[in-house]
């Protein structure tokens, strides 16, 4: 029996066309699934469009259209964007589907059977824009925690699903599935999370219409994400006549999602699986986001990057690799036009395409376009091949865990090896003696087997570049095996090579037409004097003991050092720093801010950070020389 991989990107809400960023899950999922199927398994890709809920609903309002031909028309420009990065998915999900609503119809049904969804009156908070329901002590000054938005108060008769039976179920299911949680740091988040407690889901709604009903009484519509969760099943026809695909592929081996949706995959989707006594599935990982130099990606701020401009200027492949090279595993990263055409001239066109073109040219000048036969081998090439064996373990190691960035950077220490071994050689000055022939010939041997080891490994990163590689070195790279790129040596000699076009042209970053990043407007508070300034007491203290903050995952309890006193800081930084990382550094603290109680804890002062925009990103400033302690900061 073949062996199988099932990976699912999530499903964009077709409320707008879509980012960059939101390429960025796909991309990956697309790498991890060509990467799989070069090593074999039967490999199942699913992405999709979540259609139903408030927000869609509104947005389509505003444009005087139904809901349903205003998503038709987004999430044909979704497949189109995904035609267009040459994304290798199995199927497309939509929620609005037929084949959707019987599954989340059957599975709804079969979790009230059973008594873990049951009516009630649902009173409390619900952000729009977030889709998400909160409790009163869950919010943020009023305002919804994950985006800082205005919500909504909502009191209508609603149907609950028993979250809070399931809490210690899925705490043992975490521990005893350290994977299950990638990264690790997104695990920490989570555990803390479920360990404050949780409460009961409310899964339906009776404000609006649009949604897939609940299949036991009219009027109601199902919670969105319940709906849009269970896309990981319905597309594998779980609770449809044909189960083939379920039976196959289910449990997932990854649902791949974005930091900001981790809490749904990892608490409410495992529990609704618990519920309908379905296998969870085997791992969540969370990557982080791409960012602007100026913070978040974000329609209202009207500074979304368009993939298809940028697939139109530098092809899909270029996109693609910049997005699985520049964005370290699990982290932010930052996205700026600058930075991709750099990556594309120094890794693309400069190490990678300038080794290709050298070395077929080279062939084709000492040896008229055949390649010659490795005889003289010496200690160089000997060197050469154990980092190209090297980096094939490594780099599989990083794919393996979806690590693209680590990868990438693992495969152009080959591509740099062999352009340093081409100045060691030197073959120009071989060529110039008839009895250095023969190693000549070696040398360019291994040169093109060092380009066909590379070519096969950045297969699952640029599937279209490969083709033009191929049209130059005779390989069959398309249907190459992950597994070929473990041996040296496989290239026939004697293989005619051909004299082809520069795989990637220079590009000029004088001449490129790359539109401003609009700075945004800043807005500062009122001017003051200088005695007002004065009057702040900022001094540098040493953060000498972190602990978390019971039932509160955004706070830290920090203990400083303030001259001979020790004080007590609550700070909102859990959710950046794990407690070891705190400690020892000397930061900025506000030492006259009055004392005021934080989670029934004095906090003494307030320790100055950097911050993004709702919970993007945050940084402690801390000195990088000692000072002693108290020393006056103006
Ligand atoms: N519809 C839900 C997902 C339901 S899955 C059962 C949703 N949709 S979304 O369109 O808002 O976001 C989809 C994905 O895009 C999320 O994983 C989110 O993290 C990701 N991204 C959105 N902006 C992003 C960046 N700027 N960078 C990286 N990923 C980003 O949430």
């Amino acid at each position: 029996m073949k062996k199988t991989f099932y990976i699912t990107t999530p499903i964009y809400y077709p409320s707008a066309s879509l980012h960059v960023g939101h390429a960025l899950t796909t991309v990956m999922a697309d790498a991890a699934s060509r990467y799989k199927r070069m090593n074999d398994y039967e490999v199942f890709f699913l992405t999709g469009s979540d259609e139903h809920g408030q927000k869609i609903e509104r947005s389509a309002k505003e444009k005087n259209m139904d809901p349903k031909p205003y998503v038709d028309d987004i999430v044909e420009g979704f497949v189109d964007l995904w035609e267009k990065l040459d994304i290798s998915y199995d199927d497309f999900i939509r929620t609005t589907e037929d084949r959707h609503k019987e599954t989340v119809h059957y599975i709804f049904k079969k979790i009230y059977d059973k008594g873990d969804i049951y009516k009630s009156v649902y009173e409390g908070k619900y952000c729009t824009p977030c889709e998400t329901f909160f409790t009163e002590r869950q919010l943020d000054e009023g305002k919804c925690p994950d985006c800082g938005r205005e919500v909504e108060t909502i009191k209508e008769e609603s149907y609950f699903f028993k979250m809070s039976k399931y809490e210690k179920a899925l705490l043992t299911y975490i521990e005893e599935n350290p994977d299950f949680i990638q990264p690790q740091s997104r695990k920490n988040e989570m555990v803390n999370f479920i360990k404050q407690g949780l409460e009961d889901l409310c899964v339906s709604r009776t404000t609006f219409s649009w949604g897939i009903p609940v299949p036991i009484e009219e009027g109601h519509v199902i919670y969105v994400w319940f709906d849009a969760l269970t896309n990981y099943i319905s597309a594998l026809g779980y609770g449809q006549k044909d189960h083939e695909r379920f039976d196959t592929f289910w449990p997932a081996d990854v649902h791949l999602v974005g930091k900001d949706i981790v809490r749904f995959h990892t608490i409410i989707w495992p529990i609704i699986l618990m519920a309908a006594e379905i296998e969870l599935p085997k791992k969540v990982y969370g990557h982080g986001w791409l960012l602007l130099d100026s913070g978040k990606m974000s329609k209202s701020k009207g500074n979304v990057v368009d993939p298809k401009i940028l697939i139109d200027k530098y092809g899909a492949d270029v996109i693609r690799y910049f997005l699985l090279r520049e964005i370290p595993a699990g982290q932010d990263g930052i996205y700026s036009e600058e930075a991709l055409v750099t990556r594309y001239n120094v890794d693309l066109a400069n190490d990678y395409g300038n080794l290709v073109s050298r070395t077929v040219a080279m062939v084709h000048k000492y040896f008229d376009g055949e390649l010659p036969a490795p005889v003289q081998t010496t200690e160089i090439d000997a060197d050469l091949q154990k980092t190209a064996q090297q980096v094939y373990q490594k780099t599989t190691e990083a794919f393996e865990k979806l690590d693209f960035s680590s990868g990438f950077a693992e495969i152009w220490k080959v591509v740099n090896r062999a352009n340093k071994y081409i100045d060691e050689t030197a073959p120009w000055i071989l060529a110039k003696n008839e009895e250095d022939r023969e190693r000549l010939g070696t040398v360019l041997y291994q040169l093109v087997e060092a380009i066909r080891v590379i070519t096969v490994m950045i297969t699952p990163g640029m599937p279209n570049i490969i083709k033009k590689v191929q049209e130059q070195i005779p390989y069959d790279f398309i249907n190459a095996k992950w597994q070929d790129a473990s041996v040296w040596g496989a290239l026939e000699p004697g293989t005619k090579l051909i004299k082809g076009g520069t795989l990637f042209p220079r590009i000029d970053l004088k001449t490129l037409d790359i539109p401003e990043e609009e700075p945004e407007t800043v807005t500062l508070k009122e001017d003051i004097s200088y005695d007002d300034f004065a009057k702040l007491d900022l001094r540098v203290v040493k953060i000498t003991k972190a602990e978390k903050v019971e039932k509160a995952d955004k706070l830290l309890k920090l203990e400083v050092e303030l001259g001979s006193e020790t004080r007590t800081v609550v700070s909102g930084v859990a959710a950046f720093y794990e407690t070891d990382q705190l400690v020892g550094k000397n930061v900025i603290l506000v030492a006259n801010l009055k004392p005021a109680k934080i989670r029934g804890i004095m906090s003494q002062g307030m320790i100055l950070a950097a911050s993004l925009e709702k919970d993007a990103d945050l940084e402690v400033i801390s000195l990088s020389k000692e000072f002693p302690s108290a020393t006056i900061v103006n």
